[in-house]
């Protein structure tokens, strides 16, 4: 299993935004459907094999984390609108500590950065990292940001944690979980 954590400084935690304008009024969603895309689509597969998590700092009601699991999940197409309405349905129940299923293989619940790095041992994806071509074994689970930096309090959680690099251009989010993907193809 292979996980990718994307911190989504502005993203909505609740469901009352447009699909309409998800680089706007819903804090940069497109970011974080496009990842999701990226973490499951191939062009004839679906990946079964990764987890998706998205973490949701923006307003109403912060942290919120969603969990996509490739093996569950159904309903999702390849485009951004789609991913989004998940994401608006899993936003739109009520939810607790403990993850509650919105849609096939879509959970939510309150809780952010902390709890996920108490549950997984996560690398950090950055650009100023260890290159991923001289590590011997693949990472299972990374963390990445969104189109904004770490926060100061994000970066003292993450900062013991191994940085990892893809390539020595600064990408974009769902790019570089692609690239990282395709390292991990290469070697199977
Ligand atoms: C668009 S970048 C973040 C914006 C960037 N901090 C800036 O404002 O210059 C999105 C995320 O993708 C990851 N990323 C981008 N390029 C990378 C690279 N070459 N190697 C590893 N991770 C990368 C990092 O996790 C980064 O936080």
């Amino acid at each position: 299993m292979r996980r990718f954590l994307i911190i989504g400084h502005k993203a909505p935690t609740a469901g009352e935004f447009s699909l309409n304008d998800l680089p706007g009024s819903a804090g940069r969603l497109d970011v974080l459907c496009r990842s999701v895309n990226s973490c499951f689509f191939l062009s004839h597969e679906f990946r079964r094999d990764v987890e998706c998590f998205l973490l949701l700092l923006g307003e109403p009601n912060p942290p919120k984390t969603i969990m996509i699991s490739g093996e569950e999940v159904r309903y999702l197409n390849p485009d951004e609108r789609s991913a989004g309405s998940l994401i608006k349905k899993a936003l739109s129940i009520p939810c607790g500590d403990k993850f509650t299923e919105s849609t096939k293989g879509i959970y939510v619940r309150k809780g952010g950065l902390k709890e996920l790095l108490d549950e997984y041992e996560f690398v950090v994806l950055d650009e100023n990292g260890t290159d991923i071509r001289d590590i011997t074994d693949m990472p299972d689970n990374y963390i990445l940001s969104d189109h904004m930096n770490f926060t100061e309090d994000e970066e003292s959680l993450i900062k013991d944690l191994p940085k990892i690099s893809a390539g020595p251009k600064v990408l974009h989010a769902d790019h570089t979980i692609i690239t990282i993907l395709n390292e991990s193809d290469r070697r199977e």
